[in-house]
């Protein structure tokens, strides 16, 4: 029977926990704070916002929240950043992307200063996780260690295959396997035998985008699956990236969508902004 990786219950123990350290910071008379900028009213964004505010709520970490319209100047947008930059009680920044098509994405990334950057996207962040020096990680990798590690699942000396090589998910993901001392493959569009390569893997993460893509052809008997995807299917019900029926019961372990990695990421977004406000010290 597979073990069934219970992400809602991992990422609420997470929450609670640094509920628990917030709270005492605050009889110290310390506080949190995450400013959470959204460019234009995308119906998506303002779900995922609105659940990161949420986040912040339990937790007790002070959201400021920037609503700027779809209009909204490249300039005008970078200067607010420059302003946050400098503010000392501002924590963490969070630019909600996708951004509006007039802005250039990378100059907003890049503008956000490295000791705010909770989401781990600043080049200088990306290139301290590379080379093990301290600097924020991408939420939804360092939210799927933390479900391997709080469900016993040992990476070291692993077979570990990600699929998918984005900057957010499948490169973060690579390195932080690595520094687990897993044994790490990196698969992508132009992987040949994809699912030989994936019947490897002791640890498959699956973020190709693609709903139920893989079926038990790709999975080993014995294999843990984390399913980064989440789409609605066909038939209206959401699912990942994974065929859940077809693969649960060849695997030990696997994550469901929903109630998997999903919860996930808010929670190591929220870990991010209390490790800033513990670092800025
Ligand atoms: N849009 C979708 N996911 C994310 C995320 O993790 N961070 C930000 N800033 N925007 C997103």
């Amino acid at each position: 029977m597979a073990y069934i990786i219970d992400g809602k219950k991992i990422s609420s123990e997470i929450k609670d926990e640094l509920k628990t350290t917030v709270g005492q910071w605050k009889e110290e008379g310390r506080s949190v704070c995450l400013a959470v900028i959204q460019v234009g009213d995308d119906p998506a964004s303002s779900v995922y916002v609105g659940n990161k505010k949420k986040a912040c709520a339990y937790i007790g970490i002070d959201s400021r929240s920037y609503e700027l319209p779809e209009e909204t100047s490249q300039e005008e947008l970078l200067e607010l950043i420059r302003k946050l930059n400098q503010d000392d009680t501002v924590d963490g920044i969070l630019v909600q992307l996708p951004i509006p098509d007039h802005m250039n994405e990378k100059e907003v990334i890049h503008a956000i200063s490295p000791e705010k950057d909770v989401d781990g996207f600043h080049p200088q962040s990306v290139g301290a996780l590379s080379i093990g020096e301290e600097g924020f990680v991408s939420c939804t990798p360092a939210g799927i260690i933390q479900l391997l590690k709080r469900s016993g699942i040992e990476i070291e000396g692993k077979e570990c295959v990600v699929v998918g090589r984005s900057n957010i998910v499948g490169k973060p993901m690579a390195m932080l396997l690595l520094r687990e001392n897993g044994t790490v493959t990196v698969c992508h569009s132009r992987t040949r035998n994809l699912p030989e390569v994936c019947r490897r893997a002791d640890i498959l993460v699956a973020a190709i985008g693609k709903p139920r893509f893989f079926d038990d052809t790709y999975v080993k008997d014995g294999a843990v699956v984390i399913d980064v995807g989440i789409h609605r299917g066909a038939d209206k019900k959401l699912c990942g990236d994974v065929d859940f029926d077809k693969v649960v019961g060849k695997v030990s372990a696997i994550t469901p969508v929903p109630g998997g990695v999903g919860p996930m990421t808010i929670a190591m977004l929220m870990h991010n902004c209390v490790e800033a406000a513990k670092r800025k010290r």
